[in-house]
């Protein structure tokens, strides 16, 4: 219940009975949007600023509220400020103690304003530098992949399609796959933060409001690019915390797909690579177990940054213009996933830190499953002129042959390649060979050494 300094509610005129304690805690969200408190009285001060430059109020008052304000603002970094369920939400409670410190002028301090665009001004701020965090938590990680990828240019591991054995890459090429996702992570991030940053302040409850206000003072001064266009869209606009949650769901499936992959190949049956024991932890029965545990948590994680987007839909798709309560829970999904997501990043971190490719077993499994077949039929269509199709069905021959006779195809002789085509000669054990099928991928965005280097290089240079 929201209360004045003569411990009134603001409202106790109009609503002349009192809600249980129950439906007050109901209504309470000060446990969670506590977290805005610095933008909060930003916004405030910024306000008051505008409000006296307007001359709305007084130099006086002015000064007294900003005083006010900044006192505040230490009580609680000082841990000296005691949030009350009582006053609903932060807005609340910090005007509450505004008016125990300076008396009634405190009350000119929501002149023009509501909290309706009161609460979207803080959340925006917030998110500013939520996705000025998020990003450079996502750089870390970018930077890591890279130096894992710089010392396994030469490291020569299956590409899977299907998970079974394609075609022989770079290990440090699949590694780059990565740092692409999470380079356009990092600007679909930068997007949402253009998009967002527009000043809700000043559009009060929902129509504006009859004060001559200046709102692009306080866009400036609160560094928006420019005002909202409409009020009653300001109020009950919260597409800019759907993309920051989309966002944050994409950048989270990047981490969950490649945890997986990296759970899977963590495994007995696969065993291309090994983590060190900083990031695996044991069983309480089994003595032998090193569990990939934190990739398991970070595949899992997913789930939760999904969920909080497809609540926060939710929550909107029933919603006539304007403001409901219903929008109040915007802030807790927010901060759990924006929390969710910096965890997730810090821990992928330390696995990329702790990852040691199983550089044999990974040639070893590259070694088998007819996996440069492909080079073959290039082969033939390139040497001898053989339409693609052709040379297709014949090396298919070649694999159903060499299947038969359980050998690679590295380990069939000349003759017994002569018997499908007459015209090879030995270069087509060349054409075989892993490492002559990874340098020979050229074309721009392929796996050969040379490329991968230069990709590496590329995002060195921007990343730094
Ligand atoms: N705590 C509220 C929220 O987060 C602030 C806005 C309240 N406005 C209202 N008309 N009840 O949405």
């Amino acid at each position: 219940m929201v209360k004045n300094k003569n411990n009134r509610t603001i409202w106790g005129n109009r609503i002349k009975n009192k809600n249980s304690s129950f439906f007050q805690k109901i209504s309470t969200s000060i446990d969670i949007d506590k977290r805005l408190y610095e933008e909060d009285i930003t916004g405030s001060i910024v306000h008051t600023e505008m409000l006296f430059k307007q001359r709305i109020i007084s130099f006086k008052t002015k000064n007294k509220i900003i005083y006010g304000l900044n006192k505040i603002k230490k009580e609680i970094s000082n841990k000296k400020f005691e949030f009350s369920k009582k006053y609903e939400d932060i807005h609340m409670n910090i005007e509450k103690r505004l008016f125990e410190i300076i008396g009634e002028e405190a009350g000119f301090v929501h002149t023009g304003r509501s909290r309706n665009d009161q609460v979207i001004t803080d959340l925006k701020i917030w998110m500013r530098s939520a996705i000025i965090d998020i990003n450079s938590n996502i750089d870390r990680i970018i930077k890591s992949s890279l130096k894992l990828a710089e010392k396994n240019i030469y490291t020569v591991m299956p590409g899977f399609t299907h998970l079974k054995n394609a075609q022989p890459i770079s290990f440090a090429h699949y590694l780059m796959a990565y740092v692409e996702m999470f380079y356009r992570d990092k600007n679909r991030f930068k997007n949402s933060l253009e998009i967002l940053n527009e000043n809700p302040l000043g559009v009060a409850a929902l129509a504006g409001t009859s004060f001559n206000i200046d709102r692009n003072y306080t866009t400036k001064k609160l560094g928006f690019k420019k005002p909202t266009n409409n009020s009653i869209d300001t109020v009950s606009d919260r597409d800019f915390v759907l993309d920051f949650l989309y966002n944050i769901s994409v950048c989270s499936m990047h981490i969950s797909r490649i945890s997986e992959e990296l759970i899977i190949w963590n495994s007995e049956g696969f065993n291309l690579i090994n983590l060190s024991d900083k990031v695996v932890t044991g069983s309480s029965i089994m003595p032998q177990k090193k569990n990939p545990d934190y990739l398991e948590f970070l595949r899992g994680k997913s789930g939760s940054t999904f969920g909080n987007l497809i609540s926060m839909l939710t929550i909107l798709k029933g919603l006539p213009l304007s403001y409901f309560k219903d929008l109040q829970d915007d802030k807790e999904i927010v901060f759990k996933s924006k929390d969710t997501l910096i965890n997730s990043l810090k821990i992928f971190d330390q696995i990329l830190k702790n990852l040691y490719p199983n550089k044999k077993r990974m040639l070893q499994l590259a070694s088998s499953g007819y996996i440069t077949a492909t080079d073959l039929a290039d082969h033939l269509v390139k040497q001898h002129s053989m339409p693609f199709r052709k040379a297709y069905q014949k090396t298919t021959a070649i694999v159903n042959f060499a299947e038969k006779k359980n050998k690679q195809l590295n380990e069939l002789t000349l003759d017994e390649f002569r018997k499908f085509e007459p015209k090879l000669t030995n270069d087509v054990f060349y054409v075989l060979n892993l490492e002559y099928s990874i340098k020979s991928k050229k074309s721009y965005g392929g796996t050969s050494f040379d490329n991968v280097k230069k990709m590496i290089l590329k995002y060195k240079r921007h990343n730094d």
